[in-house]
């Protein structure tokens, strides 16, 4: 229907602030600042010729972690529409646009938060992982240390991610499914997000300036009466006896802190050191990807060492035919490839399917179950135990 354009801001800004502003019950001035955050080089409308546009979206780049590996992945934000223009189709030309552009350019990956999940499902995306707020009692964190120094640390130096808790964040990250590589913006939001601050602190125990073993940005949430509770924007560590001496810092605000809360998946690793289970979890989302590249994505994530497969997989995919057809998968090595075949197809599946099974978010066999994918058991499980992992999860929104 439409096809999409990079924004231009002399002739959009008016437009497309408000479509934003009117899409996520935003401010004017708010939406600026989330220009000014996310880059406008990152925004695109979809081009409605001489009119105004009404539809638009932003692309950040960044990554995934999966297999110990960074998988290139473009995330996808304000995805909004007009509300005069709803209805009509432009959503979806939007996100077939925008799925496109990242598989021309060979992107492995899309990931975004849906506020509609039907929208996404139609041009390729499925659930493909999670995220969980935790809060407990800060009186109930007793395995806390003081043995290791402590440096306040800020996410930006001279406006870029500050290096030291970078290379924290990626050792953290890289044992985890899904956790995000992050770019400046998400770095910036650690710190600041809209009118809540969070202060950095880094466990160094080789002293200030050493390196970083793990950290903490904390945010206090004034109650009436003057005690807070205490939210966690991120937490990173390295060792063991770094967590214990975060822990041991958060402790440290019990005498005016409530409560301790942050984002995690089905099980933080921080709840994993507690003796007790006095914590409460709420849902949040299930955050959604696309593969934009199929062989990217497979060359791009990380398998475990001792995985031999060979396999033959049929994918369908409408959106982008360089996906589609039969493939030979296979692993070795900790390392993935695809390679076209003529050979049968042991095992089938839609794009869609293949994103949930890629992040280990579905098996092959919960695939076929929800009808979303066909396959003897010995394929699925074949299948399976080369993308198996622990829950993907991450902290970060965007
Ligand atoms: C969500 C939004 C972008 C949809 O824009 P749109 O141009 O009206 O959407 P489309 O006409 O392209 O619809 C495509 C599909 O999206 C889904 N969809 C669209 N509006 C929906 C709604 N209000 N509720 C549930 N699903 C909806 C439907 O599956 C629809 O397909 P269908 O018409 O065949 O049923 C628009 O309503 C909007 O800007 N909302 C506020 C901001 C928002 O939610 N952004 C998405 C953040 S992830």
């Amino acid at each position: 229907m439409h096809s999409l354009r990079p924004f231009d801001a002399k002739r959009d800004t008016a437009a497309i602030s408000r479509a934003i502003t009117l899409a996520f019950a935003g401010t004017p001035d708010g939406v600026l600042g989330y220009f000014d955050l996310v880059g406008r080089e990152n925004l695109r409308v979809l081009d409605e010729g001489p009119a105004a546009p009404t539809a638009c979206l932003a692309r950040i780049p960044m990554g995934h972690w999966f297999g110990g590996r960074v998988v290139p992945t473009i995330g996808i934000a304000a995805v909004a529409v007009a509300p005069e223009a709803r209805g009509s189709g432009r959503a979806k030309s939007l996100m077939e646009e925008a799925v496109r552009e990242a598989a021309r350019d060979g992107t492995p990956l899309l990931s975004l938060f849906a506020s509609t999940q039907a929208l996404y499902r139609k041009v390729g995306f499925e659930q493909a992982g999670s995220k969980f707020e935790t809060s407990m009692p800060l009186r109930q964190l007793h395995t806390g240390t003081r043995a290791l120094s402590i440096e306040p640390v800020t996410a930006l130096m001279h406006g870029n991610p500050n290096e030291r808790l970078v290379r924290c964040y990626q050792r953290y990250a890289s044992a985890f499914e899904g956790c995000l590589e992050r770019g400046p913006f998400i770095w910036k939001r650690i710190q600041q997000n809209r009118d809540q601050t969070f202060h950095g602190f880094a466990v160094v125990p080789d002293g200030p300036g050493g390196d970083v073993e793990g950290y903490v940005f904390i945010g206090q949430v004034r109650r009436d009466g003057g005690r807070h509770d205490v939210v966690l924007s991120d937490l990173a560590f390295t060792t063991e006896r770094a967590a214990l001496r975060l822990l041991g810092l958060l402790s440290d605000y019990t005498t005016m802190g409530l409560t301790l809360s942050f984002i995690g998946g089905p099980c933080h690793p921080l709840v994993a050191l507690l003796p007790q289970q006095w914590i409460e979890m709420q849902f949040k989302d299930y955050w959604m990807v696309r593969i934009a590249d199929l062989g990217a994505a497979v060359n791009a994530r990380g398998f475990a060492s001792s995985i031999e497969l060979d396999i033959v997989l049929d994918v369908s995919d409408d959106l982008v035919p360089a996906n589609a057809g039969r493939w030979r998968l296979r692993v070795s090595g900790g390392l993935g490839s695809v390679a076209r075949t003529d050979s049968p197809a042991v095992f089938h599946s839609d794009i869609r399917a293949l994103a949930a099974i890629y992040t280990g978010f579905l098996s092959p066999k919960q695939a076929v179950l929800l009808g979303h994918a066909r396959g003897d058991e010995r394929a699925a499980r074949a299948l399976g135990g080369a993308f198996a992992g622990t829950a993907p999860w991450m902290v970060d929104h965007f």
